[in-house]
């Protein structure tokens, strides 16, 4: 077939174009960035890059004014070129919105906006987020929880599936039964962290985690891990905020206080304690005597307290993990405990792979509370079989669906008061209810 000399031409000149586009389309991708604990005039962020020489991170005011970091830091693992760059900085304006920038060999590598708190505020929004599977497509459920505008994210365990799609070591008789040595925890850290939309969004949303089992390491995992030091490292280096008044870890694993505008938060560490294996009496641990002794003392003259666990606080009424279906003994003696302190404690949850809200009835503690457990965001979906297995005190729930909670906390003269909605992903509302404790 004859070739037409001007389609010839057409046709160089349309590759050239593409090899133009190509090369000056080619920008890199977002960095995969985690707003950490922000104050009135303080910030910091966790940026994942690859290697660490040419970075530079500065925050840019309205005035276009370039501020450099306080302080940096940087995370790094024997086993990977993947590092976590810890930039904070200090001595900004309340309520004031700021772009970080990151240079990367003098060019711009990456801008997004952030905000710092503001000291007028009297009602707090937060979302809630459990069991972010990266191989569970995430649609555009992060998008919708940041829609919503929540202050502050909490990542409430299994936040990577560390133990899974790993070359871990074996320990059980399930093909799935692999602990995570920590180049798999650090990897699948990476990997998850480079997926999640969270941390490519255009505005950035303060993030305070713990964990659970997966992100632990080890499936039902417990103290018994061989790598849980090892795995506290990994958890730090992608989580971790500094030590602020707004922010105190309690040198036991994941344990955290947290508090803003005077909502108090304590984030257990269910795992680094845990007796796994089923034992009775005293032997029975869950969060361990010095976790719990830590967290008696720091309730002390707070009126209310949410109580941020990995997996379930009332979940006797299942097969699967929670305090009161694993360690009964423990959760009673637990129980018994706050029954007798002056502060009044909310519970909040994941790793139910389900969401529900249950009404803890005022014989129990002597004033009636709720447990919000909210889980997957994006993971695998079971059938609840609440139909054969009822939940007694659950007031809303919902299966097989994904989702994330939103809260509002605020404080009526007298109480706390709540109001909870649970999203599933493409926005659409799962249920919602408000709620008070006094
Ligand atoms: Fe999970």
């Amino acid at each position: 077939m004859p070739v037409c000399p001007h389609r010839f031409l057409i046709s160089l000149l349309a590759l050239a174009l593409n090899a133009c586009v190509t090369t000056t389309t080619a920008t890199p991708p977002r960095l995969a960035i985690m707003q950490g604990v922000t104050g009135n005039d303080y910030t910091q962020v966790l940026v994942l890059t690859e290697g660490e020489q040419g970075y530079r991170f500065v925050l840019v005011d309205a005035q276009g004014r370039e501020r450099s970091p306080h302080s940096t830091k940087v995370s790094r693992h024997a086993s990977s070129s993947w590092r976590v760059q810890h930039v904070a900085f200090r001595n900004l304006t309340p309520n004031t919105t700021y772009l970080l920038r990151v240079y990367q060999h003098g060019e711009r590598r990456d801008e997004r906006r952030l905000r710092t708190l503001d000291p007028q505020r009297r009602k707090l929004r937060f979302a809630i987020a459990s069991c972010m599977d990266d191989r569970t497509p995430q649609g555009d459920i992060w998008q919708q929880m940041l829609a919503l505008r929540p202050d502050v994210i909490f990542l409430i365990g299994d936040n990577v599936y560390a133990d899974r799609y790993v070359k871990g070591i074996k320990y059980g008789t399930k093909s799935w039964e692999i602990m995570a040595t920590p180049a798999e925890l650090w990897r699948r850290n990476v990997e998850t962290r480079n997926y999640i939309a969270l941390f490519k969004s255009e505005e950035l949303v303060p993030v305070v985690a713990t964990w659970d089992d997966h992100d632990y390491g080890i499936n039902n995992g417990g103290r018994d891990y061989p790598y849980k030091k090892e795995s506290l490292a990994v958890f730090d280096a992608f989580f971790a905020s500094q030590p602020s008044a707004h922010y105190q870890r309690a040198g036991l694993g994941t344990a955290a206080f947290f508090n803003i505008y005077a909502f108090n938060f304590f984030l257990l560490d269910n795992r680094s304690f845990r007796v796994a294996k089923a034992v009775a009496g005293k032997q029975q641990q869950h969060y361990g005597r010095k976790q719990l002794q830590w967290l008696w003392r720091n309730l002390q003259g707070k009126d209310y307290a949410m109580l941020v666990g990995g997996d379930q606080f009332f979940g006797g009424y299942h097969r699967f993990e929670s305090f009161e279906g694993r360690n009964r003994q423990a959760f009673a003696r637990f129980m018994a405990k706050l029954k007798t302190l002056p502060t009044k404690v909310v519970f909040i949850s994941g790793d139910r792979h389900l969401t529900e809200i249950m009404r803890v009835p005022a014989a129990q503690l002597g004033y009636q509370t709720y447990e919000f457990t909210s889980s997957p965001i994006h993971g695998t979906l079971h059938p609840s079989n609440w139909d054969k297995t009822p939940n007694p005190r659950q007031i809303a729930g919902q299966d097989l669906r994904h989702n994330f909670m939103l809260l509002e906390l605020e404080r009526p003269r007298a109480g706390l008061q709540l109001q909870a909605a649970a999203y599933a992903k493409g926005g659409k509302l799962l249920f919602s209810g408000d709620y008070v404790v006094r």
